[in-house]
């Protein structure tokens, strides 16, 4: 009876989750999508705790696991800024790997069932393949956070020979694991998992440190792409098919997510699996290159004239819009140039800020009506047509040079071409580069104006102006 009921709740948390997924498709559905999954993840939880696999004396560990756990949780949503999103995600993967690797080793070292020939084979391969997986995603989910929030180098580190060393890891995990089938006790396969879990935390932090910094998205959504196949792993250790079929949908809809992030950095999907990608061609990045021209600063009050007088206005936010907290003074301005019969519409790149949606994220949060929220594709050929273009804390995805330098670190990937309005205007606070340390050859362009200082501040007064 409990086991039916676990299994019928099962069924319905997977069909909230794949709502959930299919409303986060979508700004506008995507808070009923998280609601889907907030009361899928709720029926999961439940129907586990009190389901046929949990006695009652393990009921109280559970729950203290999970006030603990879920009040550093709710500690560290609370005090996180929005700027240190995506480190906080990553760090999140990490724990996914982390968890995919403690299961592992536990469901080896657990005696209480035992498996004899084919079962033991794939008992024990699962856990291989699960403990392998999770390592990778653990470090070189530590890795991303620390080069998320800069306390590690975005600069590729590139080892010599780096290929044929990933190619001796992936020998020995293979020979590990016929050490593993083969071991006659208990610590000779436990000293297997042990190096072979040492390889994978190795391979980890070699994939994510020889990732440049401009190529840090597809990493991100892969990473997250890992973090569900090591649930899914796990699921397999615990024999828990809701788990299996959550790390299913999170491991493949990140694997889409990676898929779409490299055609928007125009990288090849396959060669970032391998890792080290988009590294051979361009010179490395450098950090804070040397500007190399003369600019021309504009106030905020011409910057306000130039508004009023424009037809159309195509507003592209870019990291420093989120650092700056500009959205709400953003869309202040937009709703008054609106009134006025200005057309403004906003363009975002796939990979501004540094999460996946991290625009659009902030622009929502801001009421921004979805409507004159557009992609980079959608929007791109419109820019001659276009009076005024504002780069709001944007650098790297406005960067000409990817276009037109071969040998830059960004080359081929796509950028919006703010250069090609009557007058483009870029906020900021100095000369200083983007996260992919390059020189953006935009600021020297004939038509730009360069209006420095905090964007928040920039705008609010340029606000001020607009109302006087
Ligand atoms: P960036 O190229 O990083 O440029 C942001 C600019 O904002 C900086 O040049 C900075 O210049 C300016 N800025 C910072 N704080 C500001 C403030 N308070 N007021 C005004 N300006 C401020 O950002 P982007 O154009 O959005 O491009 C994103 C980059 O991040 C890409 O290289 C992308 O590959 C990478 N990345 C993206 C992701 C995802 S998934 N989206 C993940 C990791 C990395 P000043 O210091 O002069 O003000």
């Amino acid at each position: 009876m409990l086991a039916n009921l676990a299994n019928v709740s099962y069924i319905g948390a997977t069909i909230l989750f794949i709502l959930s997924l299919g409303g986060l498709s979508n700004p506008e559905s995507s808070r009923r999508g998280n609601f889907y999954g907030i009361i899928g993840m709720t029926i999961a939880v439940l129907a586990t705790v009190f389901g046929p696999r949990v006695t009652l004396a393990g009921i109280p560990w559970i729950i203290g696991a999970m006030v603990i756990g879920g009040g550093i949780g709710l500690y560290a949503a609370r005090k996180v800024q929005m700027t240190q999103m995506p480190e906080l995600v990553a760090l999140m993967h990490s724990l996914v790997g982390l968890a995919a690797m403690l299961v592992g080793f536990a469901s080896y070292i657990d005696t209480s069932i035992v498996f004899s020939g084919a079962e033991k084979a794939i008992h024990e391969l699962e856990i291989y393949v699960g403990i392998y997986i999770g390592a990778i995603t653990f470090s070189g989910s530590i890795i991303a956070f620390g080069k998320l929030s800069g306390k590690i180098s975005g600069k590729p580190m590139l080892l010599p020979g780096r290929h044929v060393l990933n190619f001796i890891g992936l020998a020995l995990v293979i020979y590990f694991a016929y050490v593993l089938l083969q071991a006659e006790t208990p610590a000779a396969g436990a000293l297997a998992l042990a190096v072979m879990t040492a390889v994978g935390l190795l391979f980890g932090i070699h994939m994510v440190m020889a990732i440049g910094g401009a190529d840090m998205p597809v990493v991100v959504s892969m990473l997250n792409s890992y973090s569900g196949w090591a649930a899914a792993a796990t699921g397999f250790m615990l024999s828990n098919d809701l788990l299996i079929v959550v790390g299913a949908l999170v491991g493949s809809s990140g694997a889409i997510l990676s898929y779409i992030m490299c055609r928007a950095m125009a990288r090849n999907f396959l060669s970032v699996i391998a890792g080290g990608f988009g590294t051979e061609g361009g010179k490395p990045a450098v950090a804070g290159a040397q500007p190399a021209g003369e600019v021309s600063p504009i106030s905020a009050v011409e910057t306000a004239e130039l508004l009023k007088d424009a037809k159309s206005v195509i507003i592209v936010p870019g990291y420093g819009m989120a650092v700056a907290q500009a959205q709400h003074t953003v869309y202040e301005i937009t709703k008054l140039l609106r009134e006025k019969g200005v057309n403004v519409r906003f363009g975002i790149h796939p990979v501004a800020g540094r999460m996946p949606g991290h625009m659009n994220v902030l622009l929502a949060e801001a009421k921004v009506p979805y409507d004159i929220v557009m992609e980079m594709d959608e929007l791109n050929d419109d820019f001659p047509n276009t009076d005024v273009s504002i780069v709001i804390g944007a650098n790297d995805i406005v960067n000409p040079a990817a276009m037109d330098d071969p040998g830059s670190p960004i080359a081929g990937m796509p950028v919006l071409q703010v250069w090609k309005a009557k007058t483009s205007i870029v906020m900021k606070r100095s000369m200083a580069s983007g996260y992919a340390g390059v020189d953006n050859p935009l600021f020297y362009k004939e038509n730009n104006r360069m209006l420095f200082g905090d964007a928040k501040k920039m705008l609010d007064e340029v606000l001020a102006a607009l109302k006087a």
